[in-house]
């Protein structure tokens, strides 16, 4: 039987947190011998906020090395970077000129974002999603595994997808639909500094989210310091306790353990007796990818020769639905 195809990506901005990890990451690892995946590092999306070029080139690196060390396996999943395949820019243009602005301004992370760039908003942050649709529907993608926040970029790019099918299809599809793949828990995980915001890169404080390569120490801290209230016993019930709902999550997804579970475990524990259970957790649970990922990067020649063959494979899929986007919109042939 032919395998369904799945696509995702995270940005190359920074370190990996936990959001990352439980909202995208895990869910492509446990699902991964069930579809044919192409996992992507998106260097060509980091760069719509103000980036570091001494950095990004090792940050790319060090995403496409989490992924290996987060359980990813290279015989089910082709790993690469989106810059490294010239098809994802040039599809975006493409697209661009199919894509109606209104369309653009309607995105939700658009206006938060554009807030924090105040009055030099970048044309590239209005095309975020057209970028991420052309990602997506280069691989005819049927599944698409992402966090919450994703879900209106992937109705854009349904959108997009249709648009473009019925002005140039002439009947056919040429564009496949996806559909998104969002787990409920851990699809949207809070920061540690306050339960009411979801953990982020650019969030200003590091101690508002834990890193897949923190140290120990800087886990134990983190936790120590994060937000609290003044009632004793946990509960995921009560809407007035975010940040007891959030850890709770976190603490349940790490440790391995269901929601009643959880619920059952720590109903009579103070937040004194609750913390190191949280932060024993998530040491446990990140000890082993950290250490896989100090053997990936300690292997001369690895990270690059899997980035290589990733390249290659992704160029030839990507090619094909370029060639055939370029056929429908007229282009003459090279
Ligand atoms: P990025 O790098 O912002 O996020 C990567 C993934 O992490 C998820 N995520 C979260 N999940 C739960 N809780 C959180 N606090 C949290 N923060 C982030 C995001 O939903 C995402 O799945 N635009 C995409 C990158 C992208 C992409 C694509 C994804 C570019 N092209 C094509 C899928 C397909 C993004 O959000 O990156």
């Amino acid at each position: 039987m032919v395998k369904q195809r799945v696509f995702s990506g995270i940005q190359p901005t920074g370190n990996l947190h936990l959001g990352n990890y439980l909202g995208a990451l895990r869910n492509w690892v446990e699902t991964q011998d069930q579809f044919e995946n192409y996992f992507c590092v998106v260097d060509l999306h980091a760069i719509t906020a103000p980036h570091n070029p001494e950095t990004l080139g090792t940050d790319s690196s060090t995403i496409a090395a989490l992924y290996l060390a987060s359980g990813l396996d290279l015989e089910h999943c082709t790993i690469f970077i989106q810059s490294h395949v010239s098809a994802h820019s040039e599809l975006a243009w493409l697209l661009n000129c199919i894509t109606p602005i209104n369309w653009l301004e309607d995105m939700i992370q658009f206006k938060e974002k554009a807030i924090k760039q105040g009055q030099n908003v970048n044309t590239g942050l209005l095309d975020y999603p057209v970028l991420m649709a052309a990602d997506i529907l280069l691989y005819q993608a049927d599944k698409v595994p992402v966090g919450e926040d994703q879900k209106q970029h992937l109705e854009l790019t349904r959108d997009i997808a249709v648009r473009f099918n019925h002005q140039f299809g002439k009947g056919k599809t040429i564009l496949k639909l996806p559909d998104p793949m969002i787990r409920q828990e851990g699809a949207r995980v809070m920061s540690l500094t306050d339960g009411t915001k979801k953990m982020s890169k650019s969030d200003p404080s590091d101690l508002s989210r834990i890193s897949l390569l923190d140290p120990p120490e800087a886990i134990k801290n983190k936790i120590k310091r994060c937000k609290t209230d003044a009632v004793r016993g946990m509960t995921f019930d009560d809407p007035e306790r975010p940040e007891c709902h959030n850890l709770l999550s976190l603490y349940g997804l790490l440790a391995g353990k269901s929601k009643a579970d959880v619920a059952a475990e720590c109903l009579d524990l103070g937040w004194g007796q609750f913390k190191p259970l949280l932060t024993e957790a998530t040491i446990a649970h990140l000890q082993p990818i950290q250490a896989k990922y100090q053997e990936i990067m300690a292997e001369q020649g690895y990270l690059e020769s899997v980035l290589k063959q990733g390249r290659e494979k992704a160029e030839a899929i990507a090619g094909e639905t370029l060639e055939a986007v370029k056929d429908a919109l007229g282009f003459s042939r090279r």
